[in-house]
């Protein structure tokens, strides 16, 4: 469960969220829309412990997340597997120079052996249908390519939160399509959802819309 209280944030001296407050439950689709520049992608910073409220707290599984928390390092790591957040800028996310090395980028990091993260990485490629671009280059890739070895990268860790700022940006109607289809089966397996977009691709699967 993720909570947000009474949270306000600017930067430098400009305000961005001011007195924000919302839960989201466990397993719950939300929606994020809002002005370009009213804070969202902020507040999905908020979410993921990259940006830390002024006032107000945030709270998730009852432990609240401010930057004494997170300087605990095996809580941060912990914390982090547990969110995967895909960015609004998929280059600044794929950073490695195989499409295999950037999913096996994570579970390397949680130390598994090389068997389970082979199996892991295969059973990532085969969820977002992106098998054939194993050996590939992440950064030669078209947009929707990039998109779905981002989410399999994230996914890769098996977070319970899955945060998506403005997925389909710069995405075609197929790869649209895709990822509509694809979140809609990850919320039917209980993965809490909480996507940012301007368009209406996921209103009628949201179980609610929070306008910023
Ligand atoms: N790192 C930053 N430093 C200063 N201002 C920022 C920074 N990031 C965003 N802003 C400003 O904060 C406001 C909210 O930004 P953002 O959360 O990215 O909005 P949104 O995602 O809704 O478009 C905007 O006015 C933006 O210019
Ligand atoms: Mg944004």
């Amino acid at each position: 469960m993720i909570k947000l209280d009474d949270i306000c944030f600017a930067y430098d001296s400009t305000p961005v969220l001011k007195h924000f407050s919302t839960e989201i439950a466990d397993g719950e689709f939300v929606v994020i829309k809002g002005d370009n520049g009213c804070g969202k992608s902020t507040l999905l910073n908020i979410i993921n412990a990259l940006e830390f409220a002024e006032i107000g707290t945030y709270t998730f599984d009852g432990t609240v997340i401010d930057k004494k928390a997170v300087k605990n390092e095996q809580f941060a790591k912990a914390f982090h597997q547990k969110i995967g957040y895909v960015f609004q800028n998929t280059d600044a996310q794929l950073f490695c120079s195989s499409v295999y090395d950037e999913i096996a980028f994570a579970p390397r990091q949680m130390q598994l052996d090389e068997t389970e993260i082979a199996k892991r990485v295969d059973d990532m490629l085969k969820l977002t249908g992106t098998e054939h671009l194993k050996e590939r280059a992440p950064f030669h890739l078209s947009m929707g390519e990039k998109k779905k070895v981002a989410v399999a990268s994230v996914l890769a860790m098996n977070p319970q939160v899955l945060i998506l700022d403005e997925p389909m940006n710069f995405l075609d109607k197929k790869s649209r399509q895709w990822l509509v289809e694809f979140l809609n089966q990850m919320h039917s397996v209980g993965k809490t959802i909480i996507i940012v977009s301007h368009t209406d691709d996921f209103d009628k699967m949201a179980d609610r819309i929070i306008e910023l």
